[in-house]
């Protein structure tokens, strides 16, 4: 399979696999080893980007977009997909952040092109699993991923796109809940 940078390569993207009512129903609800294996754990860290907002008002699902040149630890040795892994946002001194906010918490991410939504421009939008009060734009940003959890799809519908990426929140928490996954939650 080739990872996400020698697709950015390539003069055309190979078109995305549109979802169907088969592959949601073979989903498994755990994904992975029992121990994270290579290329994980792989760290990601940069300062939160505005993406083009549609995650939060659209998908109920907001993201952080990371900037192009702090993915290439990830794009160059995974294919485009859905991952998952922790988080964390670092505020500036000055933000008077409450700590709930401020501590790792789990994560999905996308790593792609969005196929839904056309994208030209490979991304890396992590959805931390936690509600915060406020954006976090230009904030800090680190994150572990640990697993893989799905190739990026194509959709009929936005509600197709909304109901996969709940359950890859359900999976991501299954997934983490294993003992040597759990150490990644301390710190990152
Ligand atoms: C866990 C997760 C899974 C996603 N899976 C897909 C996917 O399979 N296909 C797709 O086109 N977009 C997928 N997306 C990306 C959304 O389309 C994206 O977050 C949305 O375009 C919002 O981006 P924006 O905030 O830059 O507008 C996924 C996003 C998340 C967080």
């Amino acid at each position: 399979m080739a990872t996400a940078a020698e697709v950015a390569k390539l003069a055309e993207r190979p078109e995305a696999q549109r979802q169907t009512t088969e592959f949601r129903a073979a989903r498994p609800q755990i994904v992975g080893p029992d121990t994270p294996q290579s290329p994980y754990p792989i760290l990601l860290s940069g300062p939160v980007q505005q993406g083009f907002g549609r995650g939060g008002k659209e998908l109920g699902c907001p993201t952080a977009n990371l900037p192009d040149d702090s993915i290439t630890p990830m794009s160059s040795v995974c294919e485009p997909g859905v991952y998952y892994g922790y988080a964390q946002v670092l505020p500036p001194k000055d933000a008077n952040w409450d700590e709930k906010h401020c501590i790792v918490h789990p994560m999905v991410m996308s790593l792609g092109w969005n196929p839904f939504y056309k994208n030209e421009r490979l991304t890396a939008e992590i959805h931390v699993m936690h509600e915060f009060d406020a954006d976090f734009y230009g904030y800090d940003l680190k994150a572990v991923v640990l697993g893989y959890i799905r190739p990026e799809l194509d959709y009929t519908s936005r509600e197709a796109l909304i109901e996969d990426i709940e359950t890859d929140k359900r999976v991501a928490l299954n997934s983490l809940a294993r003992p040597s996954y759990q150490e990644y939650s301390k710190a990152i």
